[in-house]
């Protein structure tokens, strides 16, 4: 297929994630590199979202490593249980942060950040990324965001 997404126009948020996440399927569908992968995965994202910074967060030795990622540059190792990736790869679930500020022992990449989501991906049982989603916005994330981004991490576990 030629790799061009087509955006929704709608500003509702479900509408384009509801618009983007088949697309992701058929992006990777067949293809096997995790990163190119990964990579194509930020990018749709970023492209329909319009998301702060979006990326992964792979596990390596025991530590969260940076991975194929859109935005400003970024932290590239992260302790288990650390900030908010390190805390939803130990508690192996979901993480909404409305506010960074308040989350105790947040790792501030970038001082911009409001607000975040986390979600694990899982291989065997075992968490073997994270995607990490910020925005420069206080409270933007929400279970609309849980659920869809939850469909694309399902596609992630296909493929990784
Ligand atoms: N905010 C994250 C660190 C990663 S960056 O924001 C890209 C955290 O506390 O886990």
């Amino acid at each position: 297929m030629a790799e061009e997404l087509f955006l929704a126009t709608s500003t509702d948020k479900a509408e384009r994630y509801k618009t983007l996440v088949p697309q992701i399927a058929s992006l990777v569908e067949g293809k096997k590199d995790p990163v190119a992968n990964l990579s194509n995965v930020a990018a749709a994202l970023r492209q329909a979202l319009k998301f702060f910074w979006v990326g992964f967060y792979l596990v390596k030795d025991n530590e969260l490593v940076l991975g194929p990622f859109q935005g400003p540059v970024a932290c590239t190792r992260i302790g288990f249980g650390r900030g908010v990736c390190g805390t939803s790869w130990k508690e192996r679930k979901v993480l909404i942060v409305p506010n960074v500020d308040e989350f105790p022992g947040h790792i501030a990449c970038n001082s911009d950040s409001r607000s975040e989501i986390v979600l694990p991906a899982f291989k065997n049982g075992e968490v073997v990324l994270v995607l990490d989603v910020d925005s420069d916005a206080l409270n933007d994330f929400d279970k609309t965001d849980e659920v869809y981004l939850g469909q694309i991490i399902r596609i992630v576990e296909g493929f990784i």
